[in-house]
């Protein structure tokens, strides 16, 4: 019978809970030894598991935390929904990009991390809704490294990113990505005010060794 009353031990549970947010995503949580959290997005078809081994190369130090995209593309996950190949699903975009904020801010609260001192890594998918955070939610972020992005939407009001630090890396042969999007992201950052890097590889959408270098070098120079 109900009775309308729950449980004790359940009110409590869902008490600590409040007190205590669980992150909701899917995710890796790898602890450093320095205070910089690397936040790991993964492209297309990827998992939490992909760009481990990559945040590891860009920085031997920092903790790790990397979520699975929550929408699935034909079995594929991602971190936002699509129309088609580069038109965006806004509306998705904007509540993934404000769930994946909380998230990160939930996850540093659960693991104890400084919420002050996190670098998106994103990849493609990944490096997009690392740019729409950086647009939408840049408080959770101190930098972001973004390989192979595009433009995800332009805000209705313009963020003030003075202190962000951003490196793009774009494939000059990229047939998902032609340099002139990349360029009108890194504009579109520039006019926030935020302090943006591009480079330009031989190389298609696929990451290659001189993007990892060259990110890691870029890492080295900030705090
Ligand atoms: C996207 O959908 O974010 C871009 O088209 C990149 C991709 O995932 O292929």
């Amino acid at each position: 019978m109900q009775t309308g009353h729950r449980p004790v031990a359940t009110t409590f549970a869902n008490l600590l809970l409040v007190m205590r947010p669980q992150p909701d995503f899917i995710h890796e949580f790898v602890p450093g030894t320095s205070n910089r959290t690397l936040l790991l997005l993964h492209g297309t078809g990827g998992n939490e598991r992909d760009l481990i081994p990559l945040g590891r190369e860009l920085d031997e130090r920092a903790t790790l935390l990397s979520p699975r995209g929550k929408i699935l593309e034909n079995g594929m996950p991602r971190f936002f929904r699509r129309l088609a190949e580069g038109v965006f699903d806004l509306e998705d975009l904007k509540n993934r990009t404000n769930e994946l904020a909380n998230f990160v801010a939930a996850a540093a609260q659960h693991y104890g991390f400084a919420s002050d001192n996190v670098v998106a890594v994103g990849y493609s998918n990944g490096a997009n809704i690392a740019a729409s955070v950086l647009l939408l939610r840049p408080e959770v972020l101190s930098a972001a490294i973004l390989f192979r992005a595009m433009v995800p939407l332009v805000p209705d009001k313009q963020p003030k990113l003075s202190s962000m630090r951003v490196w793009i890396g774009a494939g000059t042969d990229d047939p998902i990505i032609p340099t002139s999007e990349t360029k009108r992201l890194a504009e579109l950052l520039r006019k926030t005010g935020a302090n943006v890097t591009i480079r330009h590889f031989p190389a298609g959408h696929a990451l290659t060794s001189q993007d990892l270098e060259a990110a890691r070098e870029w890492l080295m120079t900030l705090r």
